[in-house]
């Protein structure tokens, strides 16, 4: 699925409809935020253990027909942090170290890899896991695009040629073991930055799940 890529402008201000002096109705339980495609994402691991959730996942890249969360660009709050600091809430150090070297960023759960090209753009060195081994083929090929070096306005383009360009590099593995680890230069290198937009989560919903 390739959804046209929305104009950050339209996507990451909160849209204020005239303020009302009516009564507030009480919030709606968590569950009843959800939308349909995340209840149906929802309802396709529910009846799996977590050991079988990795294979869920790379069932549904190998369909390719359900993969609603892939918006065809980097995450809007993601570009305003890295593209334009001065309106983001939060900003990050310095893509060089003190000694001159790119730091390192890893994106888990990189799907088709458009986090990493930003964090790539923007002079970090850039790995996105993937537990899909599809997602990670799916990942290299975008990211050796003529269009992962562009962006729908610019985004994924080299930042500061001073600085320069960083790897974006995809590695298969689990987010919650560390074989893939050595592949990425081993423990010991660490990362400067971690960008889970979702995998993380996964946590607190296997925990739900299994005391439910
Ligand atoms: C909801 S999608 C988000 C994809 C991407 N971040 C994006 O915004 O387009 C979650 C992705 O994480 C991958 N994934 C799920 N669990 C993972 C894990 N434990 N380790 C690494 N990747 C994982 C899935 O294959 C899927 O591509």
């Amino acid at each position: 699925m390739h959804l046209s890529w929305p104009s950050r402008r339209h996507t990451t201000r909160a849209q204020h409809p005239p303020r009302s002096h009516a009564p507030r109705s009480p919030p709606k339980p968590f569950a009843a935020m959800a939308n349909p495609n995340q209840d149906r994402l929802a309802a396709f691991f529910k009846s799996y253990p977590a050991s079988q959730h990795p294979s869920r996942w790379n069932d549904l890249w190998v369909a390719g027909d359900f993969i609603p969360w892939d918006r065809g660009s980097a995450n809007p709050a993601l570009i305003d942090l890295l593209l334009h600091p001065s309106d983001a809430t939060y900003t990050l150090d310095p893509p060089k170290n003190a000694h001159g070297k790119l730091k390192r960023a890893l994106v888990p759960g990189c799907g088709k890899g458009y986090d990493v090209a930003l964090f790539a753009a923007s002079g970090y060195d850039a790995y996105g896991l993937e537990v899909s081994g599809v997602a990670a083929d799916v990942a290299k090929t975008w990211l050796a695009s003529h269009e992962a070096r562009e962006g729908n306005e610019g985004e994924y383009r080299t930042q500061d040629e001073g600085i320069g360009r960083g790897k974006a590099e995809v590695l298969h593995g689990d987010f919650f073991r560390d074989d893939w680890l050595e592949a990425a230069g081993g423990l010991g290198l660490g990362f400067d930055v971690i960008y889970d937009n979702t995998v993380s989560l996964q946590l607190i919903w296997n925990r739900f799940t299994t005391l439910t």
